[in-house]
């Protein structure tokens, strides 16, 4: 959360970091701002509120070449306010900052710093790193931050500029993202390539305790006793045509229609010449598959739900069993894990601080970690011991959407290599079973070219306050990811329940103004969950089912059918994710929501 940019070239200084903030802002947008080098000194502008407020104040900026850093806040220590918004500057105003993390002895340095003689303009942890910097600053700003930055407990990517270094920034890096992005006679500092994805896709990513020094010709990284280091220079996959609208109206809309391909990438190129399914990234020998007795999934949010449904899909076709942590909670229950377990960590960004502890919990026990990310090259795809990738493409909108449905590509993909590589699924069963995934391409493509139902539904009940979403087995994941998909774009409070358990409590909440929501599609559950949805009548509470195309039947008890196409049991998520994110979509609408920007989210949360 918050997003970081540094620029340095001929460019439009202002407009390019102002660029790279629009491209950052879906990782926080309380206030924004920005610090350029100008006429010997340090001009700053800051505001409360998202870019919008900013803007208007661009208009005096250079428009030509220079040096200088932006931000965009998502607020951890001290209220979204103007005096709170980064760049800090220290008290002469001859070095700034702007910063992504969390400072925890900050008011312990601040305590030190002012009986020193500094004076704090803000509420924020931020700023004591300026005014440590300010304190070891002997006319080279580099050094001044190795100095600095041993005395930080906590996380950061920060980046630093000095009135007195025309043309130079400072970077450092602990436990947040910060990456550069080296273009022709320019260079940039970004939380996320998408900064810079529009001038250079050329990046490197900086590791933990990196500090580096850029111009717009050089740059150099150092560790913190000052030894220079290599870091790999990657291509980002993907051009700036990927983070744009493309003629939607939001974000979200055009990623929930990304979704027939962020499927297909995912699943594509996965069959060897020998007709084994193959995935390359997990055969390195980093671990033995065959020796794995258990296997913990960790994660949060959405990529929780996938890795619930990861579960149901891994124990039929496996002899170990198959756990799923939360992965902020993961830690306080210590699980005793030994090389055996593999422990794997479902992350749309990587960079998730709370699964990233949880894979360092398993590191330390000594089991083996496997990464299920999005994005290259990532915090969590650096320090697992293997990785597979989702390719759902960058996604901008904070609620995950296409990502959700490539991560369960992922996890049915990894299911059946497990199975394969265990030698307990047959060859033909595995490609079969490939080539079935790879047909729901076309089955997710009729949901999304069918609307007009979801649409109906969610005129109908966009002003109810309250949602009850139920599902059993497979499809229970799902009712709970329809239900944060609702809630954090609509601010509808909701709940996704095993339809089995509403009788054991969250009955008592219904009545004829609170819809549920029953995913009762054709399966081995039906005749259950009908008599769930039998319960919820007899209380009054309007049913919107969503169920398989030609089941008549199921239209005599409910209000409304949302119907998806027929496919085998357990791909009933796959087909019923988009239907019900474009019932949360058009609801948030309806309601006016910022549906891209949801108050009070952010996209990437790298703090715990
Ligand atoms: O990047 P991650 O997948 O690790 O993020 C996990 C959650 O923060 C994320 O899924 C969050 O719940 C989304 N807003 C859901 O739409």
């Amino acid at each position: 959360m918050c997003g970081i940019v540094g620029y340095t070239g001929p460019r439009p200084v202002a407009a390019t970091l102002f660029h790279g903030l629009r491209r950052l802002e879906y990782r926080g947008y309380d206030s924004a701002g920005l610090g350029i080098q100008e006429d010997g000194g340090i001009r700053v502008i800051k505001r409360r509120g998202n870019l919008d407020h900013l803007e208007p104040l661009l208009g005096d900026l250079p428009g030509e070449g220079g040096t200088g850093i932006a931000h965009t806040r998502w607020a951890t220590h001290g209220v979204p306010s103007t005096e709170n918004a980064h760049p800090h500057l220290d008290c002469r105003g001859r070095i700034a900052v702007v910063h992504n993390g969390i400072i925890e002895n900050y008011q312990e340095l601040e305590r030190g710093l002012t009986s020193r003689g500094h004076r704090f303009r803000s509420r924020t942890d931020t700023e004591v790193l300026v005014h440590l910097v300010e304190e070891n600053y002997r006319g080279d700003l580099l050094e001044a931050v190795r100095a600095a930055m041993p005395k930080i407990r906590g996380t950061y990517a920060a980046v630093f500029l000095s009135a007195d270094e025309p043309g130079v920034l400072v970077g450092a890096r602990k436990d947040s993202p910060l990456l550069l992005g080296l273009g022709e006679g320019e260079n940039f500092l970004a939380s996320a390539t998408l900064a810079f994805l529009d001038f250079t896709r050329r990046a490197v990513s900086l590791e933990n305790g990196d500090l580096v020094r850029v111009t717009d010709d050089d740059w150099v990284i150092l560790d913190i006793n000052g030894g220079s280091v290599e870091r790999k220079v990657f291509e980002v996959p993907f051009d700036a045509t990927a983070v744009q609208k493309g003629g939607y109206s939001d974000f979200m809309l055009k990623e929930i229609h990304e979704q027939p391909q962020a499927w297909m990438d995912t699943l594509r190129g996965r069959m060897s010449p020998g007709n084994r399914l193959r995935i390359e990234e997990l055969e390195e020998d980093r671990f033995d598959l065959r020796e794995i007795n258990r296997i913990i999934f960790v994660s949060c949010g959405t990529s929780y739900h996938a890795s619930l449904l990861g579960r149901y899909v891994m124990e039929g076709w496996m002899d170990i069993p198959v756990e799923v942590d939360i992965s902020s909670e993961f830690y306080y229950r210590a699980p005793k894990l030994d090389p055996r377990c593999l422990v794997v960590a479902v992350s749309q960004s990587g960079e998730t601080a709370d699964t990233m502890s949880a894979v360092r919990w398993a590191k330390r026990c000594g089991a083996p970690t496997l990464a299920v990310v999005n994005v290259v090259g990532s915090m969590m795809a650096r320090e697992s011991d293997g990785v597979l990738y989702t390719h759902a493409g960058p996604e901008i909108g904070v609620a995950a959407t296409k990502t959700f449905l490539a991560q369960v590509a992922a996890v049915y993909l990894l299911g059946l290599y497990l199975g394969q590589e265990r030698g307990l699924l047959e060859p033909e069963f595995v490609r079969h079973t490939l080539r079935e995934l790879e047909d729901l391409t076309g089955r997710i493509e009729e949901v999304l070219g069918d609307t007009d139902t979801v649409e109906r539904c969610a005129d109908k009940y966009c002003r109810c306050e309250d949602f009850l979403f139920l599902g059993r087995n497979i499809n229970y994941p799902l009712a709970m990811e329809a239900a944060l998909k609702l809630k954090e774009i609509s601010y509808i409070h909701a709940e996704g329940y095993p339809a089995g358990e509403m009788k054991h409590g969250p009955i008592a909440l219904l009545h004829p103004g609170f819809p549920v929501v029953a995913l009762i599609p054709r399966d081995s559950v039906y005749e259950k969950m009908k008599g769930n949805v039998e319960e919820v009548r007899a209380r009054q509470a309007p049913v919107i089912a969503v169920a398989t195309q030609g089941d008549a039947e199921i239209r005599s008890c409910c209000e409304e059918v949302i119907y998806v196409p027929e496919v085998k049991p357990q791909y009933y998520p796959v087909v019923m994710a988009p239907a019900l994110q474009l019932f949360a979509y058009h609801v948030a609408k309806m309601r006016g929501c910022n549906v891209d920007q949801p108050r009070n989210l952010a996209k990437t949360v790298t703090v715990e």
